[in-house]
Formats: C-alpha cells, sequence, structure tokens
C-alpha cells in the first residue's frame, strides 16, 4: 500500500510529465458510506494516481460528534486506515489521537478549506447546508450522497445544485454532484441530466427505488404473506431498524423529489403524495408489536396482488412523476413492463421523453449498497476534477 504525505506542490513523475496537485477533501461522515469511501480511496490509491492522475489528500474527517484534521506533514495511508478501524468499531472520532470534538461542520470547512477542495457529505442529517454553502461560496465543490440537504427547501437545492440560483440564472451543472442520491451507483442523475441539457422533454418517469420495499413486491407477487415477506426481510437485515422507516415511503419520496427538481419542476416535499404501506393505527407501536400486528394487513394486500394479476398487473412500489404531479405508493403494472418484470431488490427506472417514447430509457441495478455508493461519490469526485 503506497504511503501518502499530504504534499500539495507539483511533482514532476519519472516519465518526465508533471503530475497534478493533490486533490484536497474534507469528508462529512463515515458511517457505511463513509468508512467505505475511505477504504476505496486508499486502496486504489496507486491505481488512481497513475491512471488519473488523481491523489487525494484529506484536509479532515468528521463524523456527528468528533473531527480529525490533518496533520502538519499530512494524513499517512497508515494514519487514514487507523481511523477507519476506529469507526469500524463503532467508536468516535473524538477517541483518536488527532481528534477532536466538532460542534459546527462549517467552521471546520472554513478553517481547513482551502482553494480546490470537495466538501462530500456521507452524512445522513441536513445539519450539513451551513457546511456546504460556505464550501460553495469559497468555491469548492460538493459531492452529496446525503439526500436531506436537497429535499428540504427549493430554495436549498437551488443553491446547492446551482441549477438556477437565481430565477433568471442560466442552468448549469455547477460544482455540484448528487449522483448517488437516487439509486445509489446507478448513472441516474447523469442520465436525467444529460436529457434535460439536451432538450429532451420529459414526460413521465416512473421508478422502483427501494431494494426493502422490492424485496416484500417479489414476496406478493409469489402469493406469500405481507406480514411473512416483512418479517423476513426484517430477520434478513434488509429493513431499517424500524421497518416503518423504509413502509411508511418517505426514502422513495425523497429520491422523486430530487428527480422532480432535477427536471426543473419546483416542487416542496409537502407536495409529493406519499402513501405508506401501513395504517395510521399502526405508527405508535413498538417494533416488536408492528411487527406482530403485521398480519392485519395480510387479507388486503393478498386482495390487492390478486386484482392486479386478473389484470396481467402486479404490485410495485414506485415513485411516478408526471403531468407536474410526483406520487409515491403502491402501483400495479403490466406484469410485462420494465417495471413489471423488475424481481428482487433491483432498482429500475424508466424515463419516457420526446426521443424516449414509446419505450423508456431503463436504467436498472444494486440501488444500495455502501461499496457501490462509496465507488459513486468517488466518480463524482473524479468528474468534478
Ligand atoms: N447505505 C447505502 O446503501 C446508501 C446508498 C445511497 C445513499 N446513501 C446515503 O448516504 C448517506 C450515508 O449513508 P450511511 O449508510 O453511511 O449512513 P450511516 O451509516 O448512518 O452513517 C452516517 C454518518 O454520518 C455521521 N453524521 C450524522 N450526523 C452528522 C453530523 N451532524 N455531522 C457530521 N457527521 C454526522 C454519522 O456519525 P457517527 O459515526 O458519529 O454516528 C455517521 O458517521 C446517507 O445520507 C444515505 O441516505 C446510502
Amino acid at each position: 500500500m503506497a504511503d501518502f504525505l499530504g504534499d500539495s506542490a507539483i511533482q514532476t513523475t519519472g516519465a518526465g510529465w508533471i503530475a497534478s496537485a493533490p486533490k484536497p477533501v474534507i469528508l462529512l461522515g463515515l458511517g457505511g458510506v463513509g468508512q467505505a469511501l475511505l477504504r476505496q480511496i486508499v486502496a486504489k490509491r496507486a491505481f488512481h494516481a497513475e491512471q488519473y492522475d488523481l491523489r487525494i489528500r484529506f484536509l479532515a474527517l468528521c463524523d456527528s460528534r468528533g473531527a480529525v484534521v490533518e496533520p502538519d506533514d499530512g494524513f499517512s495511508d497508515r494514519q487514514l486506515t487507523e481511523i477507519l478501524q476506529l469507526k469500524e468499531q463503532g467508536r468516535a472520532l473524538t477517541n483518536h489521537p488527532l481528534g477532536g470534538i466538532q460542534e459546527d461542520l462549517a467552521a471546520i470547512v472554513d478553517i481547513v478549506g482551502q482553494p480546490g477542495a470537495v466538501v462530500i457529505d456521507c452524512t445522513a442529517s441536513d445539519a450539513t447546508v451551513e457546511a456546504l454553502f460556505l464550501a460553495l461560496n469559497r468555491g469548492y465543490q460538493v459531492v452529496l450522497a446525503n439526500k436531506k440537504p436537497l429535499t428540504i427547501e427549493q430554495a436549498v437545492y437551488d443553491q446547492l445544485s446551482r441549477s438556477r440560483a437565481a430565477a433568471d440564472a442560466p442552468r448549469t451543472l455547477g460544482q455540484t454532484r448528487w449522483e448517488t442520491t437516487v439509486g445509489a451507483g446507478l448513472p441516474v442523475i447523469a442520465t436525467l441530466n444529460r436529457l434535460v441539457s439536451s432538450g429532451d422533454e420529459i414526460e413521465r418517469i416512473a421508478g422502483a427505488f427501494s431494494g426493502t420495499l422490492g424485496y416484500l413486491m417479489t414476496g406478493l407477487e409469489e402469493g406469500r404473506a405481507f406480514s411473512e415477506t416483512v418479517r423476513e426481510a426484517f430477520r434478513l437485515g434488509y429493513t431499517e431498524p424500524d421497518p416503518r422507516d423504509d413502509l411508511g415511503g418517505i426514502d422513495v419520496a425523497r429520491k422523486a423529489l430530487i428527480l422532480a427538481r432535477g427536471m426543473g419542476w419546483r416542487m416542496e416535499m409537502d407536495q409529493v403524495q406519499v402513501s405508506g404501506l401501513y395504517p395510521e393505527r399502526l405508527a405508535d407501536l413498538s417494533v416488536d408489536n408492528f411487527l406482530a400486528e403485521l398480519p392485519s394487513l395480510d387479507e388486503r394486500y393478498r386482495q390487492e396482488a390478486a386484482r392486479a394479476a386478473s389484470e396481467g398487473k402486479v404490485l410495485r412500489y414506485t415513485a411516478t412523476l408526471a403531468e407536474g404531479a410526483c406520487c409515491v405508493g403502491l402501483t400495479a403494472v403490466a406484469k410485462e413492463s420494465p417495471l413489471g418484470r423488475l424481481s428482487g431488490t433491483d432498482n429500475l427506472v424508466e424515463l419516457y421523453s420526446c426521443w424516449y417514447s414509446p419505450n423508456p430509457l431503463v436504467i436498472q441495478g444494486r440501488g444500495a449498497g455502501v461499496e457501490a455508493t462509496a465507488a459513486g461519490v468517488l466518480s463524482d469526485v473524479m468528474e468534478l476534477r
């Protein structure tokens, strides 16, 4: 493993060409995705340097409580690996010898930021917004795996995406990338941006953006009881610790809103029509009691699946964007459509446009997973160079 010292000087290679300066990175969030990103950057350092002239230099790494800031002689890969091991053990960065308490991410970006920096948001919090604004105001770049900053007020999305910071400003892609916020490593946002910027008109987007809910839909299609598939997904760790976080559809709604805004729609979260898969009466139960109550929903979903099957359709939990409306919920789709042929935990998005009609442009594949997501984040960093 190459040991890297954070030297920002231009380096001359053996071949005689001038290597570009290291890319300074501030990483916010060291959970599953942040750790995978750190692991991939260290493991692929020689590959990226040799093949892409990319040398990543960490200025700071932050979790919810602490931060580790680059020492004077830069982080070595050995130190970065130690930080990784500490987080893999579930410990806080404040426990690292170089660690300190962080109470203000914007202050960290302010202090350690430098020209050419990229701030990477791998948190699951909207507390990063001020730090991201500061970064963009300083001319730094921003990469988000975190959906939350892009799904609060439209004005925040506008400023972060720079798609149209002022009403009459031209739309540009700007210095921010958020490819992994929808479909993880799948190229959904890039494809949408390419269609939109070419002048193609998107007529409709329909997609399945939750591997967990996809798994449940396949179970219903196979004639299994709703309660049985939810409990199995819970046992296998496919759901969040509280399965209602998946079944409520909010995460899918956030992805739908990001797509809607990517199409140029001006829309707030409360305008997304979300129908969850459990009734309000089960909302306040403990997780155990919720799981115990699930059989009371079995007959309803059995009937819905049977009705769909009698029309040659299958049930999918989809986000549909068409004619200005954004709807998230259970839908019966034609069995022979791309969404209807979907099975298991894959994500799929159908994009219908002027040029992709009547057959849509379809993107399908694994839509979650920390390694694929981290690789997508790294691709965003490379694209921004
Ligand atoms: N996992 C996937 O497959 C996937 C796919 C696509 C997108 N994403 C998105 O990627 C993001 C990260 O996902 P994940 O699975 O890595 O989540 P995670 O395991 O929950 O990790 C979140 C990280 O953010 C840190 N954090 C939380 N609040 C913070 C704050 N205010 N300031 C600084 N750090 C803060 C946490 O700190 P502590 O370590 O101190 O708790 C933790 O390190 C999420 O927004 C998720 O929606 C995930």
